[in-house]
């Protein structure tokens, strides 16, 4: 089939001008492709518009009403668990929630599957080259370089993150309505910061927003969207077309996290014993441009990935009330400032955030390109995927299955972590918030400790909480997922211990 529509291609552009006939040839042309695409893989569900253009129109749509991962989490209700997507325009894909797909591609076939190169030529403006958006080789090495440092990290435990929570504390007003949003936002970029340079951004001690970091928050927003842009109309569009306000953004960008590398690097290393990770870092690098993105990628792991698990904590506590009374009355035996291990040793405060990381993981959905002609396993007997093609997959989707977590799937309970047989049900590949296999989450166990440290500290500062607002669905695009806002009101306000 394939020779069949390549000699009529060829026929098409080899007759001359004047001569109709090739019009003619082109209808042909379109349904011998149609029927080709049809044959392959026949067995597997199909998004049904034989051009795919559909699937774009419902893209655009679910971005103009910011629900992007929840419109892309419900096609797997409607057309199984993988589907191909057919395209007229570009190469076919294909979408997924099956565990042992993505364990496929994530961990057995490591090597005939990469993040691709749209990724790379969209995100590299802002970050450049660093792990996010590396493959092979380069990738490796990267990975060996952070590696070490967040071993380290863990090593250290919570240093200085509880006198920045304090602070965030202190903010929250007693009985009025607040937006959390922001809040954790600011905390975690004084905690990345400090973690990164050695030196925080300081945004929670001022509300002068033109000192508090918020200023970079808002560019490194803004730059953001222009990035989700650039990878959601691919290589060509974004290569013609540009945003001054996107550009502008990611100049501002770098130009603040210029000015950390350029102090640091000016000082000798740190002498407070404290780990400070571009210390580390330039032990082993020292060109100021690949550490601002070594950096830079750093920074947008550590700071939105757990300002979002917080955002949706807040809300979902809020909306639940009875978790909200039980997590209190666990969290009350722990010391004022908890160490890493005190807080593991509460299960219930593992379930909330586990529960918070199945129904909203801070990356819901991902995508690979096959760098070889392989297979993928589901639906038996398998699917043949072509170098070059690309697999989206939905941890959002996967996590809200019906069939593997029950009919309350959609249901914040963080109680069914307490049920025996939940993780053989699920499986290692059946929970992925942090990803599995060789590319998993480097930050993993800093992230954990820092998210229960802050929803620990705020449970115990307050009586109760109400929700007041902020949808459930609506995200601001971003790489990664975080609810546009997080409204809600604290009430009985506990003096702070001295
Ligand atoms: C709740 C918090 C977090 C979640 C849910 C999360 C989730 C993830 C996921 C899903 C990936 C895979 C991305 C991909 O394959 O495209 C990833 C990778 C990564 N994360 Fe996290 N992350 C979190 C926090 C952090 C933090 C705090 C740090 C560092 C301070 C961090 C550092 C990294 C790094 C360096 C990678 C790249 C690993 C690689 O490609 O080899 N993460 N994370």
């Amino acid at each position: 089939m394939t020779a069949l529509t390549d000699t009529l291609r060829e026929k098409v552009s080899s007759v001359p001008c004047g001569d109709f006939t090739p019009l003619l040839l082109i209808p042909l042309l379109l349904i011998l492709t149609i029927l080709y695409h049809r044959t392959r893989n026949a067995h597997v569900p199909r998004y049904p518009d034989p051009f795919g253009l559909m699937f774009i129109y419902g893209a655009k749509k679910a971005a103009d009403r910011k629900d992007v991962p929840f419109w892309f989490a419900s096609l797997f209700d409607r057309y199984g668990e993988t589907f191909v997507i057919p395209s007229i325009l570009g190469k076919t894909s294909y979408a997924t929630m099956a565990p042992e797909n993505i364990k496929t591609f994530l961990s057995t076939s490591f090597n005939s599957w990469a993040l691709g190169k749209l990724r790379e030529q969209a995100f590299e403006p802002l970050l450049g080259k660093g792990i996010f958006t590396q493959d092979g080789g380069e990738w490796s090495h990267s990975r060996k370089l952070l590696r070490p440092q967040f071993q380290r990290r863990e090593l250290e435990g919570l240093g200085s993150i509880h006198e920045h929570i304090g602070k965030m504390v202190e903010l929250i007003p007693d009985g009025e309505v607040v937006d959390m949003q922001p809040l954790v936002y600011r905390l975690t970029l004084d905690t990345a910061t400090e973690f990164l340079f050695g030196e925080t951004a300081g945004s929670l001690d001022s509300t002068d927003k033109a000192t508090n970091g918020q200023g970079f928050a808002d560019a490194f927003n803004t730059a953001q969207s222009y990035i989700v842009w650039r990878f959601r109309v691919g290589k060509i569009l974004n290569t013609l077309f540009h945003s001054s306000e996107g550009e502008d953004a990611i100049r501002r960008c770098h130009s603040y996290v210029d000015q950390y590398i350029f102090r640091n690097t000016q000082k000798p290393l740190s002498q407070s014993g404290r780990y400070v990770f571009l210390d580390s870092l330039k032990s082993e690098e020292t060109d100021p441009f690949k550490l601002r993105c070594q950096s830079l990628h750093v920074l947008l792991a550590g700071r939105d990935t757990t300002a979002g698990t917080l955002g949706w904590t807040f809300m979902l506590l809020a909306q639940h009330p009875q978790v909200w009374k039980k997590l209190k009355l666990a969290c009350e035996v722990l010391p004022k400032e908890p160490g890493f291990s005190e807080l593991k040793d509460i299960p219930y405060l593992r379930h909330v955030i586990a529960e918070v990381l199945r129904l909203y993981p801070s990356v819901p959905s991902n995508g690979r390109v096959a760098t070889q002609d392989t297979i993928l396993p589901h639906p038996a007997p398998g699917i043949k995927v072509k170098k070059g093609e690309f697999v989206r997959y939905s941890p959002m989707a996967m996590q809200r299955r019906k069939d593997i977590w029950g009919e309350d799937a959609d249901e914040f309970r963080p109680e069914r972590w307490e049920e025996e047989g939940l993780m053989q049900r699920v499986g290692s590949w059946g929970y992925l918030p942090f990803n599995g296999g060789p590319r998993v989450c480097l930050g993993q166990q800093f992230a954990l400790m820092e998210a229960s440290a802050v929803v620990q500290a705020v449970v115990r500062s307050f009586e109760g909480v109400e929700y007041c607002g902020g949808e459930m669905h609506v995200v601001e695009p971003a790489l990664t997922m975080a609810p546009a806002a997080s409204v809600v009101r604290f009430w009985g306000k506990r003096e702070v211990e001295k």
